[in-house]
């Protein structure tokens, strides 16, 4: 019995983590495992969406009804997001994006070499999507959603980076190793722009992905 507040919308969703390469073998990474966001785009479908799903690294199913494009890296996680964005109503970034990468890629495997310090580790920044997609539009009225992963002073950090950021809303959730990343359930509160805040108590990602729909349908005018 799924409410149809979103027949008619086109939704962009990112999910996973990105990876950045360091040499043919190693990569920079994080623990998303795109659960958070493909509970987003089945939500969408069934409220009447045509989504587009931007997965980085997910080893889930395709979610039925959604066209899925695969990604790696942030760089590649920004061109095809940006590019879906183009005719979206709402964009809602649920990926553990990178926020540095090696500054170098090494093209043969890094070597340890006996006597030696272990090499150092330079990276650089990597462009902030959601930032772009708030301060860009990349369509008039379009709804920008942003998710955030805090350890610790959650409420607080949650709100001066949505400020920073300047997306529409904010799903702030708390991290750890075992907490929010890979599991069937998350805690959050939203944020909105307008100063609202929306608590979501421990629950399965569906019951999250559902609230965050609710609060973003009425946003369309
Ligand atoms: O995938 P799961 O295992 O289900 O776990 C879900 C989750 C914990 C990954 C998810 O709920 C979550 O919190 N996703 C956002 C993780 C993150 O990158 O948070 P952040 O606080 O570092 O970034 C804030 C926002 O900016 C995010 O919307 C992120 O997509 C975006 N961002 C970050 C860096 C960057 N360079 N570009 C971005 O667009």
């Amino acid at each position: 019995s799924a409410v149809a507040d979103l027949a008619g919308r086109n939704v962009v969703v990112s999910a996973g983590g990105t990876r950045e390469p360091l040499d043919p073998v190693r990569y920079l990474g994080n623990r998303s495992s795109g659960k958070q966001g493909y509970a987003l785009a089945r939500t969408a479908v069934a409220r009447g969406a045509r989504v587009t799903l931007i997965a980085a690294n997910t080893t889930l199913p395709d979610p039925a009804g959604v066209d899925v494009v695969r990604v790696g890296t942030a760089a590649q996680l920004r061109e095809a997001v940006l590019k879906a964005a183009a005719d979206a109503d709402a964009v809602v970034m649920a990926a553990a994006v990178a926020d540095f990468r090696p500054a170098h890629y090494v093209t043969g495997k890094i070597k340890k070499k006996d006597g030696e310090e272990p090499p150092p580790l330079e990276l650089v920044r990597n462009p902030d999507i959601l930032a772009e997609l708030s301060t860009d539009r990349q369509r008039p009225g379009q709804i920008v959603v942003g998710f955030a992963a805090e350890t610790d002073d959650v409420q607080a950090n949650g709100r001066a980076k949505l400020a920073r950021k300047g997306c529409d809303l904010l799903v702030v959730n708390e991290v750890g190793e075992h907490k929010a990343f890979g599991s069937e359930e998350n805690e959050a509160v939203v944020l909105g722009a307008d100063g609202s805040e929306t608590p979501v108590p421990y629950g399965p990602k569906e019951d999250l992905a559902e609230l965050v729909w609710t609060l973003v349908a009425p946003k369309f005018s």
